[in-house]
């Protein structure tokens, strides 16, 4: 009988998952809080819980595995949600995402003592619970650092001290961005960033995931980090990628994560790795689902839903078969109510374009950066070298119109 696996979430990228689940003949449950999921519409059955509620999930998933069906397995896909999973875990019986381990993954703070215990390198961090503690920090040390709500996502509330006039209001607003109030400070460490997703089966962990992160509008966008786009395979010396590896491994173990899949942000500086950050889910916007598979053939997602499955993927099927250029770019439209959007399908048409997804709508408002990412659009192009594929995403991005006012 077909094995059956529960994914949380069934946005857009999710739904991706869910027809790599149903190809491997799998029956698939997904879940999401909104009736209109596109996941639903390939899924067999759907669960209607808050992504981010864990104990509803919980509930819901209980309901459908003593009265329904039994439930062999639990990924979590383009929404960071990794105490949603655990929760299942527990609930459910199944192997994977421990609760200690989603709370560490969840807790910026938490999960920066833990690494620094287990010898993960970071870069200099201290909890700040008031404006006066901020001010003081900023005149012992000075001001080369970064800002953050300990327990947010998609870098809101994320700002550098060197770019704010007013550092009363920078703690503000990273404060208003925690859900439990709390605010750190990292020390900036300028340097090439990168992402890195693996799979980690029985405490190996194999990182086929890696992508040089694009941050041309660092200063346009200071004091927010907006990346906007991605280049894979990445450019830097195979022995940095060769550590950087190696860091991965320490830190999925440092948090407990023996079965799983982890997602890395990571930088390199002055020569050395630190990690800023590692989620225990698979990643969004498109990295598992379409980047890592074009860029090495590896069934990133595959492999992710044999180890929830119980299941070991083998070291050759988790190892880069090539390294095809692929490049990703988003569109950020200026701030406002989008008013008109056209140019799709002259962008897919593009040669070399081999995905253009147009998240924004009609009526949507794009907002300002520092709240959510402003960006209306993703392109992915492949290319015989990144030249060739990054003329390639310019040039369906310029096709694309998105007016906003
Ligand atoms: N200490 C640091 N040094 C350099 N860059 C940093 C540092 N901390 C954060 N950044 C930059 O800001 C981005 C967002 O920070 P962080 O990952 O902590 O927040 P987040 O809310 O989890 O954001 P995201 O979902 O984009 O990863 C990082 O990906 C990185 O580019
Ligand atoms: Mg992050």
């Amino acid at each position: 009988m077909a094995k059956t696996l529960l994914i949380i979430s069934g946005g857009v990228e999710a739904a991706d998952a869910v027809k790599r689940a149903k190809e491997m003949g799998l029956d698939v449950v997904c879940s999401d809080i909104n009736p209109e999921a596109p996941g639903f519409a390939i899924a067999d059955s759907a669960l209607i819980a808050d992504v981010y509620g864990p104990s509803d999930t919980a509930a819901a998933a209980e309901r459908f595995h003593t009265k329904i069906r039994k439930i062999d397995g639990v990924i979590c896909v383009a929404a960071d949600a990794p105490l949603t999973v655990a929760a299942v875990n527990t609930r459910l019986g199944l192997k994977g995402l421990s609760q200690r381990s989603a709370e560490l993954a969840c807790d910026k703070l938490a999960m920066k003592m833990r690494f620094a215990e287990c010898g993960v390198p970071v870069p200099w961090f201290s909890a700040v619970n008031t404006a006066q503690e901020l001010m003081r920090i900023v005149a012992e040390k000075g001001r080369d650092f970064v800002i953050k709500p300990v327990d947010s996502r998609g870098s809101r509330g994320v700002q550098r001290l060197t770019h704010v006039s007013d550092l009363g209001k920078a703690f503000l607003f990273a404060r208003q961005h925690s859900p439990t109030q709390r605010v750190m400070v990292e020390a900036y460490l300028p340097g090439p960033q990168v992402s890195t997703e693996s799979v980690v089966v029985d405490g190996v962990c194999y990182t086929p995931g890696f992508s040089d992160r694009n941050y041309e509008f660092l200063d346009k966008y200071a004091p927010y980090f907006i990346e906007n786009g991605g280049d894979l395979p990445s450019h830097l010396p195979q022995t940095i990628q060769d550590r950087i590896k190696e860091v991965q491994g320490m830190a999925a173990a440092a948090l407990g994560v023996t079965r799983g899949t982890v997602k890395g942000d990571i930088v390199v500086h002055e020569g050395q790795v630190y990690v800023i950050e590692l989620a225990a889910r698979l990643s969004g916007g498109f990295f598992c689902t379409r980047e890592i598979p074009l860029n090495t053939g590896v069934d990133f997602v595959g492999c992710a839903i044999r180890v929830a499955l119980g299941e070991n993927p083998t070291a050759e099927e988790l190892t880069p078969k090539y390294q095809k250029h692929v490049i990703q770019r988003y569109a950020f439209p200026k701030a406002g109510k989008v008013v008109a959007i056209s140019g799709g399908d002259a962008a897919r048409a593009v040669e070399g374009v081999v995905e253009v997804n147009v998240t924004a709508k009609l009526g949507d408002i794009i907002p300002g950066a520092g709240d959510k990412r402003p960006s209306a659009a993703m392109v992915l192009a492949m290319g015989p070298t990144r030249e060739v594929a990054l003329a390639s995403a310019e040039k369906a991005l310029a096709q694309l119109r998105i007016e906003t006012r």
